[in-house]
């Protein structure tokens, strides 16, 4: 017994001290090695524990809705325990069956009622109903226990987002109220002092037909983030500024560099971390995907804000390490490898490109045999493995018809989410990884993580073509960066 609580203890602090850095768009995994399940939900701090909670849809293959709300603990907000579900499905119940619709759970502690509230969207599956869910639990983890479904103060409510002011305490419920015409509005409403149900309107974003919003609070600022609606296809998030909640709101402006898409995600929630020595803001997106639900993954970046010029952008890292108790993050850097130190093979060749770091990119990547090779690759021979990133090019944005790429913005276009790279590490062809490279637009970088187990010493990445949906391509390589193993 004593061996055993040992190594766990020791498995336990290994995985503590592993896994510090935050990797937009990577593969998460939970200390039990599964996929981190929890999708446009929210975090929660707990006020006892400075812990925090990470809610969210849960997914599994096949699966689109009725999988309840799962919950995750953290402390740094890398490393990530599963508690299971804090909310479950229920067989017949009116609103908690796996047919209906719980979408965007968000959670807070109520100290009225001392208990831990959770809402969101309910709906049935042909978003007929439009309400809000509230159920509530003792212990933050769970088990909820429904409590009702409601219409905010009458009207519908869709994409579900909550916002607690740290000045007063006072939280606000943000909805979309729908895609009919006479809605197509995004609601800011308050709750009562006890948080079980809405009081009033404070601020209705009128007729901009966004959802998925969420509120980051400064010293001085609200910044009202939202997404277009473009299902789970992502686009340019906005934000609104304004002084106080109840408005003058700004004009809506874009969060991200344009054509990126917001770096290809959707908002959904925000978190403010008051460290020691400074404030740190970070948006929690969604990377939507749409083939396979499940495998959706998360891009959470911190947020730059410029208080004079009452402006907000994401900030892209590959990755970053964010130390929650000071509120400080920096860039984790790596080693660059840029198109022109590979050789290509077959039909993929070097190809001038105005907007790439060097002048060229690799192109033609396609199946086995047409591939682009980076044969000096430096690694550290970690156990863990090291991240690399690969910066790509996709402008399967939009074809048409059956026919994939080059025509972004065609009308009818027939949109491809992804083409997948396949990635083969010093010759290895038993461990072919796929590389999901989600489309960009014809001149948009992007980058993409994959963890490789590189020897120390040079190593070789050779990366093909695997899908895009209508055949074997792969998406354009500019270059590749190898960061060092963490910890
Ligand atoms: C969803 O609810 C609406 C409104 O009650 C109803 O018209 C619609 O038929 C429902 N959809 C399903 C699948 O039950
Ligand atoms: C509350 O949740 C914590 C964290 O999961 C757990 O350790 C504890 O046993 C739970 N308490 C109760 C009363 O369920
Ligand atoms: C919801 O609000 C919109 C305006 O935002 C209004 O036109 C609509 O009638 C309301 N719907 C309901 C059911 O109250
Ligand atoms: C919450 O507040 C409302 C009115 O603000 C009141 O009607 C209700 O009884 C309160 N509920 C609890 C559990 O305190
Ligand atoms: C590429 O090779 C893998 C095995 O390494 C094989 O499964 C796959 O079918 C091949 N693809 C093409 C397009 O030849």
């Amino acid at each position: 017994m004593y061996v055993s609580w040992l190594s766990s203890q020791l498995l336990l602090a290994a995985g503590l001290a592993s896994a510090k850095w935050i990797v937009p768009g990577a593969r998460w995994s939970d200390t039990d090695g599964n996929l981190v399940n929890a999708h446009a939900g929210c975090v929660t701090v707990d006020e006892d524990s400075g812990k925090f909670f990470l809610f969210g849809e849960y997914k599994v293959q096949g699966q689109v809705e009725g999988g309840g709300v799962a919950v995750y603990s953290s402390d740094d907000l890398a490393t990530w325990e599963s508690h299971g579900l804090a909310l479950k499905p229920e067989e017949g119940h009116p609103y908690l069956d796996p047919k209906m619709i719980i979408q965007r759970p968000k959670v807070i502690y109520s100290d009225a009622t001392e208990k831990y509230q959770m809402f969101w969207h309910a709906d049935n599956s042909t978003y007929g109903l439009l309400l809000q869910g509230f159920a509530q639990a003792d212990n933050i983890t769970g088990p909820y226990s429904f409590v009702d479904a409601t219409s905010p103060l009458g009207n519908w409510s869709q994409d579900f987002g909550l916002f607690t002011d740290y000045k007063d305490g006072r939280s606000y419920a943000l909805y979309s109220n729908g895609d009919r015409k006479e809605a197509r509005d995004v609601y800011l409403t308050s709750y009562n002092d006890n948080k079980t149900a809405l009081d009033s309107v404070v601020h209705r974003f009128d007729k901009f037909d966004l959802e998925a919003p969420t509120i980051i609070q400064t010293e001085k600022s609200y910044f009202a983030l939202m997404s277009h609606k473009t299902g789970y296809r992502p686009n340019n998030v906005v934000a609104f500024r304004a002084d106080k909640l109840s408005g003058p709101w700004s004009q809506p402006f874009i969060v991200a560099p344009l054509n990126t898409r917001t770096f290809n995600s959707q908002s959904g929630f925000s978190l403010r971390i008051k460290g020691r020595k400074q404030t740190t803001y970070l948006y929690l997106g969604d990377q939507w995907d749409s083939n396979s639900l499940w495998e959706s993954r998360y891009i959470w970046l911190p947020v730059s804000i410029n208080e004079q010029k009452k402006s907000l952008q994401l900030e892209w890292y590959d990755i970053y390490d964010l130390n929650v108790k000071t509120g400080e993050y920096r860039e984790v850097k790596g080693t660059i490898y840029q198109a022109p130190s590979a050789k290509t093979a077959g039909s993929a060749f070097k190809q001038e490109a105005t907007f790439s770091d060097t002048g060229s990119l690799l192109t033609g990547i396609y199946g086995n045999d047409s591939t682009v090779t980076f044969s000096n690759v430096q690694g550290n021979g970690a156990k863990d493995g090291q991240w690399v990133s690969f910066y790509y090019q996709n402008t399967d944005d939009m074809g048409f018809g059956d026919q994939p790429g080059g025509t972004p913005d065609r009308i009818g276009g027939a949109w491809q989410l992804r083409r997948i790279a396949s990635v083969v590490l010093n010759g290895d062809t038993q461990n072919v990884e796929s590389l999901y490279q989600r489309d960009t637009h014809k001149g948009i970088i992007l980058s993409t993580p994959l963890k490789l187990k590189l020897k120390k010493g040079t190593n070789e990445i050779k990366i093909g073509g695997l899908s895009n949906g209508f055949d074997v391509k792969g998406a354009d390589i500019e270059k590749i960066v190898v960061y060092p193993p963490e910890g």
